[in-house]
This record gives C-alpha cells, sequence and structure tokens, in this order.
C-alpha cells in the first residue's frame, strides 16, 4: 500500500467546500434507506484510498474494524465542543465536488431536541416523505422547525414513488400543495424530487422510471447547491484556549467561525477591543501564513495584550454586537417549565454567562406556525423570547453567522441543556446604557455608617415566622444604631409587586424583583432584610449571586407544615385546605427546603434572643 495516498487524500478533500444536511422522517417513511443508498452509491473515493482509510480504520479500531469514515473529517471534536451538538448522529461522505456531514434526526420521541440541534448548523434540510401519505403532520412540523431554525434550503424527497408506479400526477399534486405551504416561510430555496431510495433512483443517479421529472437527483443537487453565501469573509477566533507550553510562548487557540487570516494582518480582540497584529498562525505544530474558515489554529500576536478563554479575535471590530440583550428563536427542550426571570448558563460558542429571558413574546405552534401568547416555556415547544445576559457578550444574527449567533440554555442546577437558541437581533437598549460609577458608593456609605451592609435572607413556609423574626431582629439592629429595612412580602406585594400573584411564574419574577431592590438597599449602606417565603431554590440562588459571597446571609426559617397550619396566625391555611386558595404554599405548591444556608432557625427549640444572637454574630 502506497503510504502517501489516505494522507495525500486528505489533503485533497480539505479544499472542497463543506455542506451540512439534515434529514428529517421517519423510518417508516425510508429515511435510513435513503442515507444508506446515499452513502452507498458514492463511488468518489478511489479504491486505494479506500483501503488505506479501511487500515486506518481498523488501526483506530472506533469501528470494530470496518470503515469509520468520520476519520475522513478534521476538526470535528472542536467543532463539538464550540456549537450546539448534542446527541445527534452524523454520517459523512464525499463525493468529488463536494464533502458532507448529514446529522440524521431520528423520528422518535427525542425528535425535536435532535433535530433542533442538527439544524442550528445545517445548510439545507431533506424532509422526507412516502408519497402514499403525502403531506402530514409531521412534515408540516418538520418544515415548520426547519423554517424556525433559521435552515434557508429544502429538499422535498417525495419517497416509495415505485409503489405508485412513478405517477406524476401525484407527485406534481404533493409538490404545488408542499410550495402552497411553504410560501410564507423564509426558505430561499426549494427542490422537490421524486425518489425511491429502496431502488436508488433519483438518488445519485436519475431515474430512468421517471423521464419526466427533468430537476436534479438528490446528490446531484448537494453538489450544485450554492452555499457560498453562508461563508462570511470577515475573520473570526472565538478562543478556547489561551496556550501557554513555555513562558516566551503564548498562543490563542480556536477554530476560525468564519473568513481568513494572514500573518502580519492587524485584528482586535473583544470584549476588550485591544489591537494588535499577528505574529504567527499555528496549524498543529506546522507554521502558516494563512489560515480560513473552520480550521483549528493558533495565532501568536506581536504585543503582549490579554486575551482570554472566551474572548473573540476578528479583524473588523464592528462586525459584531457587544450587547447584553437580544431577541432570539428558542426551543424548550426540558421537562422542567422555563420561566421569564429564572437564571440560566448561556453557551455562545466560546463564551459562558448567566442569563434571563426577560419577555416571551410569543409561543410559535409548530403545526400551524400560529402565534400563542404564552408566559412559561414548556418542553419540545418553540417561543420568540428576549434574553438578557448578565455579562456583556458579543454575537452575531443567527442569519449571518451559525457559530456566533446561536447559544444554549444550561440549567444552574442540574447542568442539564434546557433550550437551544438563535439570535435574531441585538436590542438597542442594551447597548446604549452604561452603567455610572458614582464617587459616593456603599464604600463610602459603609464607612459614614460605621457598619457593613449586607442581607438576610429568611426564607421558610407562610405562618414561620419571618415577619416576627423580621421584626425583633429590626428593633435590636435599631438599639444598635445599625441602618436597616425590612422588605416584607405581604408588604411589597400591595405595592411594587401588585401586579403579581402566586403562579409559579409569577413568584419568580416577585422574587428577582425584591432580589434587586435588597441589592440597591445593599448598596445604600443598609442592613436589608428580605422576610419572603421565596420557595423556589433556583430563585433564591439567583439572588444570592446579585451579591458578593460575604454580602448574602440565607435565613431558614424551619417550622414544620403542621406547626404553621397549628398557628394559622392569617386563616390562610384553613381557606387553601377549603380549595379557597390555589398554589397555596406547602399544600398545592411546592416549598424547597434550603440546602446549605448560612443560617437555619429552628423556631419550635429556640427563643427569639437565642435566634437574634445567631443572625447579630452576622454583623458584629
Ligand atoms: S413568595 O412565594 O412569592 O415568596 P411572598 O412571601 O411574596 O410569597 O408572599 C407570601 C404571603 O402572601 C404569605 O405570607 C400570605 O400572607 C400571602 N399569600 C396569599 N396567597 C398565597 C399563596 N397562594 N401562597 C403563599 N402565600 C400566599
Amino acid at each position: 500500500m502506497k503510504k502517501n495516498t489516505f494522507e495525500e487524500y486528505l489533503i485533497s478533500r480539505e479544499k472542497l467546500e463543506l455542506l451540512r444536511f439534515i434529514t428529517c422522517g421517519s423510518v417508516d417513511d425510508g429515511k435510513s434507506t435513503l442515507i444508506g443508498r446515499m452513502l452507498n452509491d458514492i463511488n468518489s473515493i478511489r479504491k486505494d484510498e479506500l483501503e488505506a482509510l479501511r487500515a486506518i480504520s481498523k488501526k483506530s479500531g472506533t469501528q470494530k474494524g470496518n470503515i469509520d469514515y468520520a476519520l475522513l473529517l478534521d476538526g470535528l471534536t472542536s467543532e463539538q465542543e464550540q456549537g450546539i451538538t448534542i446527541d445527534v448522529a452524523y454520517k459523512y461522505f464525499s463525493t468529488e465536488k463536494r464533502k458532507f456531514i448529514v446529522a440524521d434526526t431520528p423520528g422518535h420521541e427525542e425528535y425535536t431536541r435532535n433535530m433542533v440541534t442538527g439544524s442550528s448548523v445545517a445548510d439545507l434540510a431533506v424532509i422526507l416523505i412516502d408519497v402514499n401519505k403525502g403531506i402530514s403532520k409531521q412534515t408540516l412540523r418538520h418544515t415548520n422547525v426547519c423554517n424556525f431554525m433559521g435552515i434557508k434550503k429544502i429538499i422535498l424527497a417525495v419517497n416509495k414513488m415505485d409503489l405508485i408506479n412513478y405517477d406524476m400526477n401525484t407527485f406534481l399534486n404533493i409538490e404545488k400543495h408542499y410550495l402552497s405551504i411553504c410560501k410564507n416561510l423564509k426558505f430561499e430555496a426549494i427542490q422537490t424530487i421524486p425518489v425511491s431510495a429502496i431502488n436508488g433512483e433519483n438518488i445519485s443517479s436519475k431515474s430512468k422510471n421517471m423521464s419526466w421529472y427533468k430537476g436534479p437527483s438528490i446528490i446531484d443537487h448537494l453538489e450544485k447547491i450554492n452555499i457560498s453565501q453562508n461563508i462570511e469573509n470577515q475573520f473570526f477566533l472565538p478562543i478556547q484556549l489561551v496556550n501557554r507550553p513555555t513562558s516566551n510562548f503564548r498562543g490563542f487557540s480556536g477554530l476560525i467561525a468564519s473568513g481568513n487570516i494572514n500573518k502580519n494582518e492587524e485584528i482586535f480582540v473583544l470584549p476588550s477591543g485591544s489591537k494588535a497584529k499577528v505574529k504567527s498562525i499555528l496549524i498543529g505544530d506546522k507554521v502558516k501564513n494563512n489560515a480560513s474558515f473552520n480550521e483549528n489554529i493558533t495565532l501568536t500576536l506581536n504585543k503582549e495584550i490579554s486575551v482570554s478563554r472566551g474572548d473573540l479575535i476578528l479583524s473588523n471590530i464592528n462586525d459584531v454586537y457587544v450587547a447584553n440583550q437580544f431577541e432570539a428563536n428558542i426551543v424548550w427542550l426540558s421537562k422542567d417549565t422555563g420561566y421569564v426571570g429564572r437564571e440560566y448558563i448561556l453557551k455562545l460558542s466560546t463564551q459562558t454567562t448567566a442569563a434571563n429571558i426577560t419577555f416571551i413574546k410569543y409561543e410559535l405552534d409548530i403545526e400551524n406556525n400560529k402565534k400563542l401568547a404564552s408566559k412559561k416555556a414548556t418542553i419540545n415547544n418553540f417561543y420568540v423570547v428576549n434574553l438578557k445576559t448578565i455579562k456583556t457578550i458579543w454575537f452575531k444574527k443567527f442569519h449571518q453567522n451559525k457559530t456566533l449567533g446561536s447559544f444554549l440554555l444550561i440549567d444552574q442546577l442540574s447542568n442539564e441543556t434546557v433550550a437551544g437558541g438563535t439570535i435574531n437581533h441585538n436590542l438597542t437598549r442594551s447597548t446604549n446604557l452604561v452603567y455610572q460609577n458614582f464617587l459616593i458608593n456603599k464604600e463610602t456609605r459603609r464607612i459614614k455608617n460605621k457598619h457593613k451592609s449586607k442581607v438576610f435572607w429568611l426564607t421558610g413556609l407562610s405562618g414561620s415566622g419571618k415577619s416576627t423574626i423580621a421584626n425583633f431582629f429590626e428593633q435590636f439592629l435599631h438599639q444598635k444604631g445599625v441602618n436597616s429595612y425590612i422588605l416584607d412580602g405581604d408588604n411589597i406585594r400591595q405595592g411594587l409587586n401588585n401586579d403579581l400573584g402566586f403562579t409559579d411564574e409569577d413568584r419568580i419574577e416577585n422574587i428577582r424583583r425584591v432580589g434587586e431592590v435588597a441589592k440597591l438597599f445593599v448598596d445604600a449602606g443598609i442592613v436589608t432584610i428580605v422576610s419572603f417565603i421565596s420557595p423556589f431554590k433556583k430563585d433564591r440562588e439567583m439572588a444570592r449571586r446579585l451579591f458578593s459571597t460575604d454580602e448574602f446571609v440565607e435565613v431558614y426559617v424551619n417550622t414544620s407544615l403542621e406547626v404553621c397550619e397549628k398557628r394559622d396566625v392569617k386563616g390562610l391555611y384553613q381557606k387553601a385546605r377549603a380549595g379557597l386558595i390555589p398554589n397555596f404554599t406547602g399544600i398545592n405548591s411546592k416549598y424547597d427546603i434550603p440546602s446549605n444556608p448560612e443560617i437555619t432557625i429552628d423556631t419550635e427549640k429556640k427563643n427569639l434572643e437565642e435566634i437574634i444572637d445567631l443572625l447579630y454574630n452576622y454583623i458584629k
């Protein structure tokens, strides 16, 4: 066997343009047959190259001795780290004209997740239907998901033509119907192709049985369709790693998300905005004069400037948004409901920050594209939302750049990916606000007050004794000359929060607002006692994150439901038991017991003096 063949082959392939596509449809529609056909019918790999690939596959052992086509694809692993790529079966193949990655998105229960994952990076979707079934609910769903996820090119593969004797009229009717459905969608190119996957007709070569069809075969179309507009010319390098093997080498590594770069070219770094020139470009350990889209590179710069993981190196500083609010399409993927105001982790390319949905504009009914009013996000549903990130981030509109315009939302506690999203545009409100720093600040106020300011966050069931403790503690502080204030749930709900009720989403907003208010009070130099049931752990954690570690004291007022109910000072438990109050905490709305509070107060065992002592310890 010629030793260099495989390497030569890889190099020749590297020059080929890459097209990514997804296939939608179910096994019944013939999807696996179609994919199998596509892979088998392509004989573009020369025999000796195939042998080389087989030998290497055997060595790597990834496919139990069979050919691992994945080996044909460089850089995929790091790419997977960057974008929205979770749990999708990818297949790789190439022809003489192009190389392809196909994300196979199965038709089972998890398909929304997989479709979203696959389509967030796809240039094109092959939507497969069974000619006997015609355009089904599932076809509409697939089509609308593709539209929602920003796919611009569609192949509607009308399969099993052999079963209807290759009847032209049936095909034309389906085509007409499909095009009318897509009239109001944002697709740029739709090609309908009559196929018989099982007989290999119109897959890689034109069918003799359907000479009435004048269009391309699937492979033909995949090879020729123009995708060049997907590759922008501006250079973007999201930094994945700062490489410092020795003290005199500092390289910045990542996968080029668009454009190309030359040695000595001027670049900028975001978010800092610093400027430098490219001193050297490395691909692996090879020094290069230039590099382009989809290559994994390491850059060194001519100046010592600060660059960290999550920064962006780019050629034109005005080319991306640097902001903290944007409108996005999201697909909710978690069984846990998503709420406005709740904090999630947002991952966009190499950046990570806390973020929350500030507004759900509407839910999209994916079967008929109707807009529905919605206050929360539930599994497998599609929403247009406004999002706010805690840190300012860089991003692009998704249709301009898939990598820089798509993101994931991750649950803070469980680490589960709860949503995938694509950015529509930034919200100008976020770029036009600048945080004002004043000369009289938290520190100067603390010095004047002669005490620190912090928040005591009292959480517990209704009637657990929070207000009583707050009241007693404040009197004590008052006597000690400490400036203090109580933010009490019942009181705040009659003013600032009088638009909120007791549904989960309203309680989340209730806590978000009081957290922000408490932050202002602590900034004002005041010892702030928050007395809210604050039943959800996630939201208490969100409030905690607004403060520095020594500023937030979570106090769990631990009184059992039985005791609270027995006391029933306000008579609310009795009403709740009688079914007169929906969503009453402890009865028909949950309370998450704090897992790691600074203080736990067992009110059934401790008297008020002892409790005050415990609290005051955190101020002394
Ligand atoms: S929280 O859950 O959103 O933090 P918050 O502390 O503001 O609640 O308000 C709780 C108070 O509202 C209770 O002390 C009680 O007086 C009153 N209340 C009225 N309806 C409910 C309800 N469904 N669940 C709990 N408290 C209620």
